[in-house]
């Protein structure tokens, strides 16, 4: 009988907080919906003290989320773990995350701490949190460079004072897989008490040894395993979620174990995470990226006609992937638009339907074949969740060689309609220049990706943005047959987001919010809003 391994998403925490990839409440809501429905044992969703806005979302998902164990995280002191709980107490079943640093390269150049004192802040910080809640887990940050005997002791104080979980972090992806297994195995073997406590793995990329130290990890004794959608995390990122259980589900003959997991969930997760930040999924990415199921060389091409197993040790139903095969055209009906979007596991509401069905027609009038990427496409398209500020309603624009552009934008804001025009290097900045012009904030672009989506000469161009508006990131991503047409909307709906986050931040605490960057507001909401 396979052992169970416990799957716990850090997507919302250690994901969310990479660069580019942070989400709002409403966004955060949607991605843990999507976790629930993929099965996730544990979902770790924010670090209270460092934001109202975390703290918010890990209260709001506590409310919601009643399935899985919801965990937020806090570092070794009072005002962190007491935060934490303030944000976790209506969850179902929660979890305190407390962690301190423990190799001596955090203690004297971060902490500047005694390894005493760092025995006594273990000790101290476990026992509140389990004070407030019976599950807590303790992570000794750095865990892969720490001194093993001083790990011991320090795992010795956190299951004393009432630690449920250890989680043994590579914080720095160094490790090697024979060091993350000892690791493990010794803690096992010399701390005692380890009875009723799970040990977990927790490690990034840095070296590319994420899944593979994971592995480690579980053949050392770990049965929680810490990770996340894509694979995002801190700097190159976290152990990615899906490669982890799709190797537990495929390789079954050499690993012992299974998950809870919803394997077919996987790559509707996948594209909604890359949805909600902006950030694109790799094509080459195991099991969720575009070519993953792609066979191109005409001897692959031949053997997979034949029989698939030549070449694919997974089918794409198995993760929820699109087969790349046509589905619907021109003549399809709101009834199998309507059934394709609940087979590729985005059920639509009706007035949603509806919506979706206008765009499909559209796109389908000016393409002869619908693919299941493009009815993704249509998603981002027609399914931006916050009140849209302003909307375009037309782009038009010439592009020169000689460097100047020009773009003219009419934009449309309730019920009425701005015009303005714009010259620059190339038509999308002149788009974006135009827009700056009309709602009066200058916005500066931090990243900005094209790529095409479906299949042949006909496929659309996907534009992520990623852009800074007085100070703050925001980003957008839209789709069209017309580059331009794709940069402008993806551009204004980043601009549209950070109005959002400004009114929220406004309602929520006035007087917090510094006056120079109310000229978002000011604008778009003339005399209050
Ligand atoms: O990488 C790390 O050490 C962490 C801890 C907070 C668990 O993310
Ligand atoms: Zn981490």
């Amino acid at each position: 009988m396979p052992e169970k391994i416990f799957i716990f998403d850090t997507t919302l925490r250690d994901g969310e907080q990479s660069p580019g990839c942070s989400l709002n409440l409403d966004e955060k809501l949607q991605m843990a919906r999507q976790l629930d429905r993929l099965g996730v044992d544990i979902m770790e969703v924010g670090f209270p003290i460092t934001s109202e806005g975390d703290c918010e979302a890990v209260r709001a998902i506590s409310a919601e989320i009643r399935r899985p164990v919801i965990a937020a995280l806090a570092r070794a002191n009072e005002r962190d773990i007491d935060r934490a709980w303030q944000a976790l107490k209506g969850a179902a079943r929660a979890r305190i995350h407390t962690f301190l640093a423990t190799s001596d390269i955090h203690l004297q150049f971060k902490l500047r701490k005694t390894r005493e004192e760092v025995l006594l802040m273990i000790s101290r910080s476990v026992g509140l949190a389990k004070s407030h809640c019976p599950d807590v887990e303790f992570s000794p940050e750095d865990a892969g460079r720490t001194d093993p005997s001083f790990l011991v002791e320090c795992c010795h104080a956190a299951v004393e004072a009432g630690a449920t979980v250890l989680n043994l972090p590579d914080t720095v992806g160094y490790c090697l897989e024979s060091e993350y297994e000892k690791m493990f195995a010794e803690v096992r073997a010399r701390v005692p008490g380890m009875g009723g406590v799970m040990l977990s793995t927790h490690t990034h990329d840095d070296l590319g040894m994420a899944v593979a130290n994971t592995l480690a990890g579980l053949r050392g004794g770990a049965r929680q395993v810490e990770c996340t959608v894509n694979g995002i995390g801190e700097r190159a990122g976290n152990a990615s979620l899906e490669e982890i259980v799709m190797l537990i589900q495929l390789r079954r003959d050499a690993l012992p174990f299974a998950t809870d997991i919803r394997t077919e969930e996987l790559y509707a997760s996948s594209q909604l995470l890359s949805r909600l930040t902006g950030v694109a999924v790799q094509r080459n990415k195991a099991v969720v990226g575009r070519n993953a199921f792609a066979h191109e060389a005409g001897i692959h091409q031949d053997g997979v006609l034949k029989n698939a197993i030549t070449y694919e040790i997974m089918t794409p139903q198995s993760v929820g992937a699109p087969s790349n095969h046509i589905v619907l055209g021109k003549h399809s009906g709101r009834h199998a638009l309507s059934k394709r979007y609940e087979e590729l596991g985005s059920p639509l509401t009706k007035p949603e339907l509806e919506r979706a069905y206008e765009l499909f027609c559209r796109l389908a009038d000016r393409k002869k074949q619908v693919y299941d990427e493009d009815l993704f496409a249509i998603l981002d398209e027609g399914f931006e969740h916050l009140p849209e500020t302003f909307k375009l309603r037309l782009v038009q624009s010439v592009a020169s060689s000689d460097g100047r552009s020009t773009a003219a934008v009419e934009l449309e804001k309730d019920g009425q309609v701005f015009h303005d025009s714009a010259t620059a290097e190339g038509p999308c900045d002149a788009a974006f220049r135009s827009i700056d012009r009309i709602t009066g904030v200058p916005g500066r672009i931090l990243d900005f990706t094209v790529h095409t989506v479906g299949l042949g000469t006909n496929g659309v161009a996907e534009v992520f943005i990623r852009a800074s508006f007085d100070g703050r990131e925001f980003t957008g991503k839209s789709t069209s047959h017309n580059v331009v047409e794709a940069a402008a909307r993806a551009y204004l709906q980043s601009a549209n987001k950070g109005v959002y986050e400004q009114r929220r931040a406004l309602e929520a605490h006035p007087a917090t919010v510094p006056v120079h960057s109310n000229k978002l507001t000011d604008r778009y909401f003339p005399g209050g809003y």
